[in-house]
């Protein structure tokens, strides 16, 4: 790395503190991190605890299941996924061991390059206005597919089981959602092979690695504010012991719980674009504990940024009009970022 270079990231990420170094030092979150009062965990707590509805894949009424599960939460579990239980521990396992590497070590992944914030590497969200409320957490942001588009050289080669792990669990990962899809295509009475073809063999998959540090006043601040995500579906492998994800039922928050290894699906803003709103993409949250840190591992699958989307042909008709625009995926993302950062959702950007 040449110097101007290096002084201009070091600039930029020493004015910007990680949180968990604002965690390790006893720091209260400052300002930027405080919710809104109305808004606060604890001005909104779940009342409600609940486990998220089973989907039992390659069963015959996996499809039934699957409908109900998306239309009343937008997200179910998995847990005959076939992904071996030790393997989910490892990967665990490395996203707290690369957390726990000093912090020069991390900022070699740094997300700001030359001066600039990046999509991919290690780091928080980019600061675009005054007043953006910030989220009390940390991550690793990849693209893990297609596998020619990686760009390596932010891919931790410490803990060194990494790189290789991430790739196992992109294989893994791709195989079951394609056989989620399957299923949810069916479940709409759509060709099982719409959403997979759909996406396409070279459809972009990032993981995020999320770490919420301990926080000393959990109730004034959200790990993730609450938000839907933006592509087609995400897979979400959660702490094994702290549970922090809840989501918005039917006006309700309510606190997620799983079985043990289960892997969480949940659907985004373009399959509910797609399925012309018959599946409406889940509002959830992250909250924080003064007590004990969580991680919690994501994979986003998109469609392509250059393709257009809109509702399938088969569920538009009199008694279900089109709902939401065509749209060129990088056109939502564009809208979809600058909203997420200030707390909004971008879905009714696509409604007609
Ligand atoms: C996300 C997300 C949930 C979690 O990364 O978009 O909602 O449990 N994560 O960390
Ligand atoms: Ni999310």
């Amino acid at each position: 790395m040449d110097a101007p270079m290096s002084r201009e990231v070091k600039s930029i990420s020493t004015e910007r503190k990680m949180v968990q170094e604002r965690s390790e030092a006893g720091e209260a979150p400052p300002i930027e991190y405080i919710v809104k009062e109305s808004q606060r965990p604890a001005d909104t707590s779940p009342l409600l605890t609940s486990p998220l509805p089973v989907v039992y894949l390659g069963q015959p009424d996996e499809a039934e299941e699957i409908k109900t599960a998306l239309q009343s939460w937008g997200m179910f579990q998995v847990i005959d996924h076939g992904v071996p239980p030790s393997f989910l521990d490892e990967l665990r396992d490395i996203a707290r061991a690369f957390f726990s590497l000093p912090m020069e070590e991390k900022q070699k992944y740094s997300n700001i390059r030359d001066g600039q914030f990046g999509k991919e590497g290690y780091g928080n969200d980019e600061i675009i206005a005054e007043g953006q409320i910030l989220d009390w957490t940390d991550r690793l942001f990849l693209l893990v597919q297609p596998e020619d588009a990686r760009k390596l050289e932010l891919w931790p080669t410490n803990p060194n089981s990494l790189r290789y792990v991430l790739h196992e669990y992109t294989m893994k990962t791709k195989k079951l959602v394609e056989n989620v899809l399957k299923a949810t295509a069916k479940s709409l009475e759509l060709n099982e092979d719409f959403f997979v073809s759909h996406l396409g063999e070279k459809f972009p998959m990032f993981a995020r690695f999320n770490y919420y540090p301990c926080c000393l006043k959990p109730n004034l601040v959200f790990g993730l504010k609450p938000h839907s995500d933006g592509p087609l579906i995400t897979v979400i492998l959660p702490d094994k012991d702290v549970e922090g994800l809840q989501v918005l039922k039917d006006g309700e928050w309510i606190k997620v719980t799983t079985s043990l290894d289960a892997l969480i699906f949940n659907i985004g803003d373009q399959m509910e674009i797609v399925s012309n709103g018959i599946f409406k993409s889940p509002v959830h949250r992250v909250v924080t504990f003064s007590g004990k840190d969580r991680i919690s591992i994501a994979m986003f699958c998109s469609n392509l940024p250059e393709k257009v989307i809109g509702p399938a042909d088969e569920l538009v008709n009199d008694m279900r009009p089109r709902m939401y625009k065509n749209l060129k995926v990088k056109d939502y993302f564009e809208v979809f970022s600058q909203r997420f950062l200030g707390g909004k959702r971008a879905i009714d950007w696509a409604q007609i």
